[in-house]
């Protein structure tokens, strides 16, 4: 395997140099570093509170993406030219940052896909082949649908039987089965770290040691967790982690699938096509080692460069001073909108073991009629089911309003959004 060799970080965000003493930041500094958080929107200036489904991206990361498409572009791993070497550099470069960033034990434990999507999909095909009538797989009532879907799938076509946690009033996992659940015919268990929905932070340890006591391997989907949270992937012992550039300052069109390397090394392809293969005839090939293995095609190159830029704002700014940045403010914000009269939190009403992400009821009022008047005072949440049916049915709503924080959010914001509500219920008395 690769040794991971550590990146100097040349993009920095502002205002660095006092975040190594102290785990804290000062946003305002931050925020200047993000162009699109000066619009103004309908008349408002803009409010981003949707950053679970997408964050925002600092200059940083566009002047890389910029640079690669004005002086390095090329493809990758195929060419002898300069502009081919440099690519291949930069591209090789991201996989050992986003290594490092997450503790691999090496950037080839790093395969890059289009999205955590992709990269669970890829884990349900290729690990997911040898399952069998009798198996069983275990995920969440929890989950978002690219969690939920695969696992169906692959249910249908193995015939292997899929079993869930379910939620607890307070929206945690109920893990009262636990032992139960999780048995000698388990071979997969498949969960999400930090709910989209919810914003609950689920436990790891007791339900790792369980599924590795009967023989079973772990899917930690961390869509949600690796933007917000310290993620060591050594010391979590999972078995495979999925998450997504563009949640964590990177592009669109880049995710990450992290496998333990022999886990890896032991299963087949998942798209057969160019750069995968160790040699070809017309009869049989023969596959590469991972993680080339399974990166068929042209990668999303530029996605994968903007990445590692994304990861180096990350690490210099410190995921626990984020962390604790959004923890304070998730604090806050429960606070704020326990004021609102007819308002139901959805999920774990108190900060401990929640991130900055909130879903939330206005008595009577639809949640596309909240998000429609909050958009018209600049305020940008998201509306509906947010990918998790399974959730919303547990709490007997068809829909929620969701409010969600990065590292640029502020108290400020928090305020507008509680003048916002009180708005949205003037609207509708
Ligand atoms: N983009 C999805 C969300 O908003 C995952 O939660």
């Amino acid at each position: 395997m690769t040794e991971i060799v550590a990146q100097p970080g040349s993009w920095v965000p502002s205002g660095m140099p006092q975040f190594d003493e102290a785990p804290r930041y000062d946003v305002r500094l931050i925020r200047e570093d993000f162009p699109i958080l000066r619009r103004q929107v309908n008349g408002h200036p803009l409010v981003y509170l949707d950053s679970a489904n997408t964050s925002q991206k600092p200059r940083q990361v566009l002047d890389v993406l910029r640079e690669h498409y004005e002086r390095h572009n090329a493809n990758v791993a195929r060419s002898v030219h300069t502009l081919g070497t440099e690519s291949t550099t930069a591209y090789e470069a991201a996989r050992a940052k986003v290594a490092a960033f997450i503790g691999a034990a090496s950037p080839d434990e790093i395969v890059f896909t289009k999205n955590s999507t992709e990269a669970i999909n890829l884990v349900a095909h290729s690990f997911g082949v040898r399952l069998r009538p009798g198996d069983e797989i275990v995920i969440s009532e929890m989950e978002h649908h690219s969690n939920i879907v695969p696992w169906q799938l692959l249910c249908e076509r193995t015939g292997a039987t899929l079993r869930w946690f379910r939620i607890t009033d307070d929206g945690r996992l109920d893990l009262s089965n636990l032992e139960e659940l999780v048995n000698e015919r388990t071979r997969l268990v498949s969960y999400v770290h930090m709910s989209n929905i919810l914003g609950t932070i689920n436990p790891t340890s007791a339900i790792i040691a369980r599924a590795h006591e009967v023989g079973a391997k772990v899917l930690l989907d961390c869509s949600q967790s690796v933007p917000h949270l310290p993620v060591d992937v050594a010391a979590l012992d999972a078995d495979f982690i999925a998450f997504t550039g563009h949640k964590m300052l990177g592009p669109t069109g880049i995710g990450v699938l992290w496998g333990r390397y022999d886990l890896l090394a032991d299963m087949p392809p998942f798209l057969g096509g160019g750069s995968m293969i160790e040699t070809v005839t017309l009869e049989k090939t023969t596959y590469a080692l991972p993680p080339t293995r399974f990166e068929a095609g042209t990668p999303p190159i530029a996605q994968a460069i903007g990445l590692g830029a994304a990861v180096d704002y990350l690490a210099h700014l410190g995921m626990p001073a984020i962390a604790g940045h959004e923890r304070e403010l998730a604090a806050y914000a429960l606070e704020a909108m326990a004021t609102v009269p007819g308002l139901r939190i959805f999920g774990p009403a108190i900060p401990a073991g929640r991130g900055g992400t909130i879903s939330f009821a206005l008595d009577g009022i639809h949640p596309h009629d909240v998000g429609q008047v909050l958009d018209s005072l600049g305020i940008q949440v998201r509306v509906g089911h947010h990918c998790a049916r399974p959730t919303c049915v547990r709490f007997g709503v068809p829909a929620m309003t969701r409010v969600s924080f990065y590292l640029y959010s502020t108290t400020d914001e928090v305020d507008a959004l509680v003048r916002g509500l009180e708005q949205v219920r003037k609207v509708f008395s």
